[in-house]
């Protein structure tokens, strides 16, 4: 059996950067990685981008097409193919699987839109879990700083209160499935990656 490492955290929290960084280390050393992402780039992820998320704004949630229910089971139905048709034969075949996003994404947002988190639970309960869930945890004023490129104009207050929800949301979720860690994601990219090392090293050895 491979290792299934996730990467978690508010949108501008730094994810695929330390994805990649890591990606690149287990790589170095030698290990067969994937590197994937929820939402996908399957026909169910580019479903939840159309109905989900606004056009072009990178992976800001709108949120305002379709019920909040609706959207959860979107998330779920495309998880489960990725778990089934990724993540599973992946780890069989002995390789380090690191996905950016995975069922915490649903707990955390899902939960800030509205819905019951025992029923968010019990909808992802097919899930395997992972071995490591790095949470990358920064206040959203600086998120929101970095990610300030994105054009979300008069969103932005609306936005502000969604992600302080989801920020908050991760954090109670750490006391639930110990397998979440947290990384202070405010320092520079190569401290943070190095407190990533130190904790896959201790899950490898
Ligand atoms: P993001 O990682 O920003 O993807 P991309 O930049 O490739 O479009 O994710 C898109 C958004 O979807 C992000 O705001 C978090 C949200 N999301 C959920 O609300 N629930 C989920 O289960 C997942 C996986 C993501």
């Amino acid at each position: 059996m491979g290792k299934f490492i996730v990467f978690e955290g508010i949108d501008g929290a730094g994810k695929s950067t330390q994805v990649n960084l890591l990606g690149e280390w287990f790589r170095e050393k030698g290990y067969d990685v994937v590197i994937t992402k929820e939402p996908t780039d399957t026909a169910f992820g580019k479903l939840i981008r159309k109905l989900v998320l606004t056009g072009g704004k990178e992976g800001i949630i709108d949120g305002a097409r379709i019920s909040h229910e609706a959207e959860a089971l979107l998330f779920a139905a495309d998880r489960a193919e990725h778990v089934n048709k990724l993540i599973k034969p992946a780890l069989k075949a002995g390789k380090i699987v690191i996905s950016d996003r995975y069922f915490y994404s649903s707990l955390a947002y899902q939960w800030a839109r509205g819905l019951d988190l025992e029923w968010l639970i019990d909808l992802n309960r097919f899930a395997i879990r992972p071995n490591l869930v790095i949470l990358l945890d920064l206040p959203v004023k600086e998120s929101m700083k970095r990610i300030n490129g994105r054009d979300i104009g008069n969103e932005f207050d609306r936005i502000f209160e969604l992600q302080k929800k989801v920020r908050e949301n991760y954090l109670k979720l750490v006391e639930r499935f110990p397998e979440i860690k947290i990384i202070n994601a405010f320092e520079d990219v190569e401290t943070v990656h190095s407190q990533i090392v130190a904790l896959v090293e201790a899950l490898l050895t």
